[in-house]
Parts: C-alpha cells; sequence; structure tokens
C-alpha cells in the first residue's frame, strides 16, 4: 500500500463542504473527500475538484486509509443523529490520537458528551463554529474551534490558514476553549446574528410602511449606511438585496413570501439564555419575529378584523424632516445594536463561569470581525474595548459604546415611539430600548412583584432598609398564617 499523503479528510459534500475543501487544497492541503452518497465524491471529482489535489474515498475505511497520521476527518453533515452517526463508523477505523472534528451547527451540549465519549475511546474531538455560508467556506469563513485541547496543534495550521483574515492577516480563527465551547460561541454568533438580522427588517419596514420608500431608495440609504459605523455583511447584501430586480425589472424583495424560517441556533440561544437568567431580550424577540412572520394565514386574517392606525407617518411628505427620520432609524438600529450585542456577551460571559470556560472576549470579537456572516467594523471596536479591559462587566459601561448610545438614544427614542403611534412593529429596537432604560435604573418595580408573590404565596422579600439576605414574611391579610415558603431562586 502507498503512504498516505492525504492532510485532512471531509465528510459531506454539501455546499459547504465542498467549498471547504477546495479551499483547504488552495492553502497547500491534501484533502480526502467522503460522501455517504458516494456518487457525489465522483461527480465532485470530475467538476469542482477536478484539476486539484482533491482525493475521493468511496468507504469509510479507504477514507482513513488515505490520511498521514495523526488522522484528521472533519465531518460537516446536517447536526443531530448523522453525527453521532459517523463518529460510530469511524471509531473501529481510527486509532489512539486521531482526530474527529464536528463543522457543523451543532448544539453545544452534543459537543460536550461526544468530546468525552471520544476521549473515552482513546480519540479527540473537536466541536468548530465555521460561519460564512458558501462564500466563506470558499474564500475564508470565520472557524470557532473547541472540544480536547490536546488535538487544537494538530489541526491550527490548516484551520488558522483556510480561515479569513483581518488587519493584515490575522486569522479570524482562534481556539474558544474545552467540550463544547466551540460550539456554544458559534450558537451565539447565530443568535446575534437572528438579532443584526431583524433589526435591519425593522428599519426596513418602518421606512416602507411609514415613509413609504421604495426598494431602489432604500438601496441608497443601506449603500450609505454602509460606509459608516454600521459598516457590515448584513448591511451590504440587505442593500444589494433592495437593488436586486426581478425577470420584469420589479424589485425581487417585493415578491419574497413574508414568512421566515430557522434552523434552531437562535432558539437554542434564547433557551440557553432562559436558563442562566440572562435577558437576551433581543434575539429572543428575533426569534419570535420569525414566529409571528410564520404565522402567515393567520395574520391574513387577523389584518381583516384587527385595525390600527395608518402607518404613512407626516414627515414622509416632508423631504428635510424625511431625511431626518431616516437619520433617527439609523441612529435606532445602531443603538439596539449595541444592546444586542452587549446581551449576547453577557450570556457569554455567564456560560463561560457556568460551563467553566476560559472566554477570551476580545478574541471572539476578532473571530467574528471577518468572514462570518455578523463581521463588521462594529465588531472591532468591541474587540478594543475588551483589549482596553478584559474584565469589562457590560459592553454598555465601555466608553466608546456608551458614548455613542448618547449620541443615538434621541432618535432612537423617536423611531420607537413614532413606529407604536403609527402602528408598525419594532419588537427589537423597543425590547433594546426597554432593555436600556432597565439596565440603567437604580430601582425597578420589582418590589411591588415580591410584595405580590409574598401575598398570595409567602416567598418572602428582603427589605430596603435591612442587610441583603435577610428574608421577611408579612401575613398581608391576616388570614394567612405566618409560615413563609423557601426563599430559592430557579
Ligand atoms: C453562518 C450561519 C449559518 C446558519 C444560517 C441559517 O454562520 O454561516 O449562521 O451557520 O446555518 O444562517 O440559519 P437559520 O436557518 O437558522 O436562519
Amino acid at each position: 500500500m502507498s503512504t498516505p499523503t492525504g492532510d485532512i479528510a471531509l465528510i459531506g459534500l454539501a455546499v459547504m463542504g465542498q467549498n471547504l475543501i477546495l479551499n483547504m487544497n488552495d492553502h497547500g492541503f491534501n484533502v480526502v473527500a467522503y460522501n455517504r452518497t458516494t456518487a457525489k465524491v465522483d461527480e465532485f471529482l470530475a467538476n469542482e475538484a477536478k484539476g486539484t489535489r482533491v482525493q475521493g474515498a468511496h468507504s469509510i475505511e479507504e477514507m482513513v486509509s488515505k490520511l498521514k497520521t495523526p488522522r484528521r476527518v472533519m465531518m460537516l453533515v446536517k447536526a443531530g443523529q448523522a453525527v453521532d452517526d459517523f463518529i460510530e463508523q469511524l471509531i473501529p477505523h481510527l486509532s489512539a490520537g486521531d482526530i474527529i472534528i464536528d463543522g457543523g451547527n451543532s448544539l453545544y451540549g452534543d459537543t460536550e458528551r461526544r468530546v468525552k465519549y471520544c476521549e473515552s475511546k482513546g480519540l479527540l474531538f473537536i466541536g468548530t463554529g465555521v460561519s460564512g455560508g458558501e462564500e466563506g467556506a470558499r474564500r475564508g469563513p470565520s472557524i470557532m474551534p473547541g472540544g480536547s485541547f490536546k488535538a487544537w496543534d494538530a489541526v491550527k495550521d490548516i484551520f488558522q490558514g483556510v480561515s479569513a483574515k483581518v488587519d493584515n492577516g490575522v486569522p479570524c480563527c482562534d481556539w474558544v476553549g474545552y467540550g463544547g465551547a466551540g460550539h456554544y460561541v458559534k450558537m451565539i454568533h447565530n443568535g446575534i446574528e437572528y438579532g443584526d438580522m431583524q433589526l435591519i427588517c425593522e428599519a426596513y419596514n418602518i421606512m416602507k410602511s411609514g415613509l413609504g420608500m421604495s426598494a431602489d431608495e432604500m438601496h441608497e440609504v443601506f449603500a450609505e449606511w454602509n460606509q459608516g459605523e454600521l459598516d457590515s455583511f448584513l448591511v451590504e447584501i440587505t442593500r444589494d438585496i433592495l437593488g436586486f430586480k426581478d425577470v420584469d425589472g420589479s424589485p425581487l424583495v417585493d415578491r419574497i413570501l413574508d414568512t421566515a424560517g430557522q434552523k434552531g441556533t437562535g432558539k437554542w440561544t434564547v433557551i440557553d439564555s432562559a436558563n442562566l437568567a440572562q435577558p437576551v431580550s433581543l434575539i429572543a424577540e428575533a426569534v419570535f419575529s420569525r414566529c409571528v412572520s410564520s404565522m402567515k394565514d393567520e395574520r391574513v386574517k387577523a389584518a381583516r378584523k384587527l385595525k390600527g392606525p395608518n402607518p404613512l407617518m407626516a414627515v414622509a411628505k416632508n423631504p428635510t424632516a424625511k431625511k431626518a427620520f431616516i437619520a433617527d432609524i439609523k441612529s435606532a438600529l445602531y443603538a439596539s445594536k449595541i444592546v444586542s450585542y452587549s446581551q449576547g456577551y453577557m450570556l457569554l460571559r455567564t456560560a463561560a463561569v457556568e460551563y467553566k470556560w476560559k472566554l477570551n472576549y476580545g478574541g471572539i470579537a476578532l473571530m467574528w470581525r471577518g468572514g462570518c456572516i455578523i463581521r463588521s467594523r462594529f465588531l472591532g471596536k468591541i474587540k478594543e474595548a475588551y483589549d482596553t479591559n478584559p474584565k469589562l462587566a457590560n459592553l454598555l459601561l465601555d466608553d466608546y459604546f456608551r458614548g455613542e448610545i448618547k449620541n443615538s438614544q434621541k432618535g432612537w427614542r423617536n423611531v420607537v415611539a413614532a413606529a407604536a403611534r403609527k402602528g408598525i412593529p419594532v419588537p427589537a429596537f423597543s425590547t433594546a430600548l426597554a432593555f436600556f432604560d432597565q439596565y440603567r435604573s437604580a430601582s425597578l418595580p420589582a418590589n411591588l412583584l415580591q410584595a405580590q408573590r409574598d401575598y398570595f404565596g409567602a416567598h418572602t422579600y428582603e427589605r430596603t432598609d435591612k442587610p441583603r439576605g435577610e428574608f421577611f414574611h408579612t401575613n398581608w391579610t391576616g388570614r394567612g398564617g405566618n409560615v413563609s415558603s423557601s426563599t430559592y431562586n430557579a
């Protein structure tokens, strides 16, 4: 048998897999391609991979036999059972120290379990986020690996070689942490992606319904926004989408049905935020907004029965006022985005404590700075904030972001108020503002809430005139007893 020459094998020849293989090939790595339906392997070798050094394999055994040791096998398959199935198929063919890599959008808890399982078999396991879609996989994605740290040295050159680069060659890929840390960071990335997309959609909706703007006009606005602090991949593609014409020359976006799909990573973020008691309200609104959007038939029926104000705003008719209002929408988008990232980072910080990960927050911002779907100029500022103060409690407290919110506040409030008056839904803009106002409140009405809990369930309360940790119960009606319930918090 000839000496194996494969640097890494890749299982799964769907769009991400194929593009990542070609990217690895461009960077000088020898890739072995495998797919469960093996006809796809031949097709790939005869077409996209023609003329490259990519090798094909028609069985797991053949694939493994073509790899140098330690063997590196990366899967880009559908999250869930398929990942476990491939692990089982791989184990009998691998030896101690070999590395299995899952590059799909797996749930971090599954990755945690798979790391332990593979390590118990003498193997190493990496669960890595790979972001950037088709183009990213081909030209340089953001890669967020975590799992068995011992495997990092053996994959570092490949991952950092093929990843996106920022600031003259800094790779958007670094080790995240043990167990499910890499997939957790990717999950938060996706949650933030949901938030960013919802914010952009709200800005679009106000311009469209409130200001009566055409797709072409909005195309111009997004083009301008993309020049400044909102410069990002998602604003850029929004600009292009709004300028894109259907075959008959009308904007394609106007023909797309308003029901959003979702594959689950946003929902996972929200579930974990609830479990860790972190108010990631903007991502939650983004997830729920997709749910509301998918209730299309019900909404169409409700639209006939539930009436609200005419959404068209008076400022729509006055060019100067309209321009000023568009600037306010930009402020609302920007300030809400700052809140969203602050909330995402709050969850990351809490997760790091809960799951015992040592996360590098500036490093995470850097990984997201290029290659991925949320890549933006803004993330450079987040990196700066954490470089200045790695222990920063909340992004909202960073001097730069504090200043930015201060400058945006007036416009942001104006937009939320105007949208409410005109019946235009802005769930993400308004939840961001509500959170901002809650977060900066030294006192909230939870005193009354605690009284209510104590009134009906003897749940007890702490007093402002007594030290923290001392709990009191009042017999509010004279009918209840003096026995209180325990004071644990979920
Ligand atoms: C990325 C994306 C990607 C995700 C899609 C679809 O980072 O490249 O996050 O991983 O799968 O964006 O997600 P939804 O179907 O949930 O919108």
